[in-house]
């Protein structure tokens, strides 16, 4: 069995209240909509996968987390460790280093955000070389057409961070910081370090701005022909399920398929994939 990356542990922030889904959100579990033939949780859980992290904490709302582990349970048939935490309100996406404090107990983590989906080849040895070579705090880059919508890195001529800032509203660039973070084992003590903005949340750019400060926070820009997604509107839920379901047919490979990335990470057999899918 393939064990890379021991020593990191994997958070997928699947809470919030989904209010730019409603009414849908109001009856059911947004992380559980398909985004063409999978539920969307099923996209960020398949990069965690992908990068071979096998102990796996799981973050949502009072309501949500129970039916999410409904659906994905113990982890076993991927043969790896899910564990679930409430998030009792939407406090801010750097709050799960909060939650997840005992869980972390000390180690690194990627974290990715339920809504986030990704597409790029050799995903894996992207990631296996990202978290090799993670100094501090890494994130993920993607052009968008609308940066004022997001964390938005400014990068130097080397490629080195010279800002990043949530949502601005003079962007200097058009890079947005993608919902994908890895962070090494002073994460939670910068956590607590943090003090909520106005609307009383505690900011994944605060937290991103303290390792940058210390000139330890890196950014991996993803390349031409990549893709990125942030599904939480039904218009950008309706281009991934485009998207998704022109690929595969295309490609004949399954995007977002936790099993199969199981297995290519080693952690379950053939037949074991066979059982379930
Ligand atoms: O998608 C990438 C963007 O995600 C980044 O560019 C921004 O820097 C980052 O702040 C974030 O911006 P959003 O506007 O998308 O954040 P939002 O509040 O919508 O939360 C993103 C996801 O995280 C969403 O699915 C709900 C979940 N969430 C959010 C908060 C604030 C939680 O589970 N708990 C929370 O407390």
């Amino acid at each position: 069995m393939a064990k890379h990356h021991k020593k990191y542990k994997g958070i997928l922030l699947a809470g919030g209240h989904g209010t730019r889904l409603y009414p849908v959100t109001k009856f059911s579990c947004k992380q559980l909509l398909p985004i063409y033939d999978k539920p969307l949780i099923y996209y960020a859980l398949t990069l965690l996968l992908l990068a071979k992290i096998e102990e796996i904490l799981i973050i949502s709302t009072p309501t949500s987390l129970p039916v999410i582990e409904k659906v994905l349970g113990d982890g076993s048939q991927y043969g790896i460790t899910l564990s679930y935490q409430v998030q009792a309100e939407p406090k801010g996406i750097a709050q799960a280093f909060l939650l997840a404090e005992e869980f972390l107990a000390g180690a690194s983590c990627m974290m990715v955000l339920g809504d986030n989906i990704i597409n790029k080849s050799d995903m894996s040895s992207f990631f296996k070389k990202a978290m090799q070579n993670n100094d501090g705090a890494t994130i993920f880059g993607f052009p968008v057409r609308d940066p004022k919508r997001f964390g938005i890195v400014e990068l130097d001529t080397d490629n080195k961070i010279v800002s990043v800032e949530e949502k601005p509203q003079n962007p200097k660039s058009n890079i947005a910081a993608i919902g994908l973070y890895l962070y090494d084992e002073t994460v939670v003590e910068k956590a607590h370090r943090l003090t909520p903005t106005v609307r009383g949340e505690l900011e994944i750019t605060d937290l991103n701005n303290l390792y940058l400060q210390q000139n330890r926070l890196h950014c991996q820009t993803l390349s031409r022909g990549d893709f990125w997604v942030d599904a939480g509107t039904f218009d950008s839920m309706n281009d991934a399920s485009n998207y998704i379901r022109l690929q595969q047919k295309y490609t004949n490979l399954a995007i977002g398929a936790p099993m199969e990335a199981a297995y290519s990470a080693g952690f379950i057999t053939q037949e074991q994939m066979q059982k379930y899918t």
